[in-house]
């Protein structure tokens, strides 16, 4: 009988020595990646993608991005949709340090608010790459940020509605999720660049989604009805959702000047109808770009703090050539 128990309390201690060495699954793998520098393949990689939500096309091609190149190097993927909340990004980042995963790759919905969690990945040795949007939390408490210059395309944008507008005008924002990078930046970066002669009227949200951007748009035409010559759309999906409520009113093609940003197909079939006169284009496929980065980090190389997309405009002349070989 002693003999017994006595057995059974040595299992235990075995079990609490390991566990407290380290020997959970996370830990485990953590210690492999450490093992597996300056020599870790793609196949040694744990990954983990706290996607911010499903909200737009772009959103969609850049999920795709991640799984399907995470499936072609053989990285093994965590992958979760925070449907567009913060804190559901924030637990699900919880979760991939508990498991100890290699790298993060965060797509932050907003930029604050990034401090405590971007520190806790930090104190557990968990490189994070900042994709897509910015933070605004200090560069130290991340390995790179990789995106687009969000401020650009605003600039671009504000160039567009210049020459479509070169008499000057009234003309409206819908802008993307408040407090985004991506909102911000094209907000800042398309007033810098917007002709004296062309007045802001009005300024709403449609967080980047088409069924939000639709009522946008169809209050904005009922309360300045006549008088909107443009409008500068923060991405493709409002923007659809916006030309439904102008074919509701009445409005024709051209009407009303729009600038959209991302350069989907929505965006370029938009164009060929003659809704959009430019669309700036903004790159969701961002996953092979991160998974090197991701690699060289496990290697421990030295990456880049900040990576900027090479990035254009669109325009309706070249969109029905173009559309067929779009990958989004
Ligand atoms: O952060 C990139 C933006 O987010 C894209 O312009 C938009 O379509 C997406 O929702």
């Amino acid at each position: 009988m002693f003999r017994k128990y006595k057995f059974a309390f040595v299992v235990m201690i075995v079990v609490l020595l390991l566990s407290a060495c380290g020997g959970g699954g996370g830990a485990e793998e953590a210690a492999e990646a450490e093992s597996c520098a300056p020599n870790c393949e793609f196949t040694d990689m744990t990954f983990c993608y706290p996607q911010l939500g499903a909200e737009s096309d772009w959103r969609t091609a850049n999920t795709a991005s991640f799984k399907e190149v995470a499936g072609e190097l053989g990285v093994r993927l965590i992958f979760s949709d925070a449907q567009q909340k913060q804190e559901n990004q924030i637990s699900a980042m919880r979760a991939c340090i508990q498991q100890g995963v290699d790298v993060i790759g965060l797509p932050p919905v907003v930029e604050d608010g990034w401090e405590a969690v971007l520190q806790e990945a930090k104190d557990a040795g968990i490189p994070v790459i900042i994709v897509d949007r910015s933070v605004t939390a200090d560069p130290s408490l991340y390995a790179s940020h990789i995106g687009s210059d969000m401020y650009l395309e605003g600039q671009r944008a504000a160039d567009e509605m210049n020459k479509l507008l070169p008499d000057g005008g009234k003309i409206v924002e819908l802008s993307g999720t408040p407090g985004s990078g991506a909102a911000v930046g094209r907000a800042d970066g398309f007033r810098a660049n917007l002709n004296d002669n062309i007045e802001i009227i009005d300024s709403q949200t449609g967080n980047f989604t088409t069924a939000e951007g639709k009522p946008v748009m169809e209050a904005f035409l009922a309360k300045y009805e006549g008088e909107i010559d443009g409008a500068f759309i923060h991405n493709d999906n409002m923007a659809i959702g916006a030309v439904e409520a102008m074919k509701a009113a009445g409005v024709e093609p051209g009407d009303i000047k729009i600038v959209s940003v991302d350069g989907t197909r929505g965006g370029f079939q938009l164009m060929i109808d003659g809704w959009v006169q430019a669309d700036v284009e903004c790159n969701p496929l961002l996953g092979p770009q991160v998974y090197d980065m991701a690699l060289a980090l496990m290697n421990g190389e030295t990456i880049d703090a900040e990576v900027l997309t090479d990035e254009t405009v669109y325009y309706p002349d070249e969109a029905a050539d173009l559309l067929p070989s779009r990958k989004y």
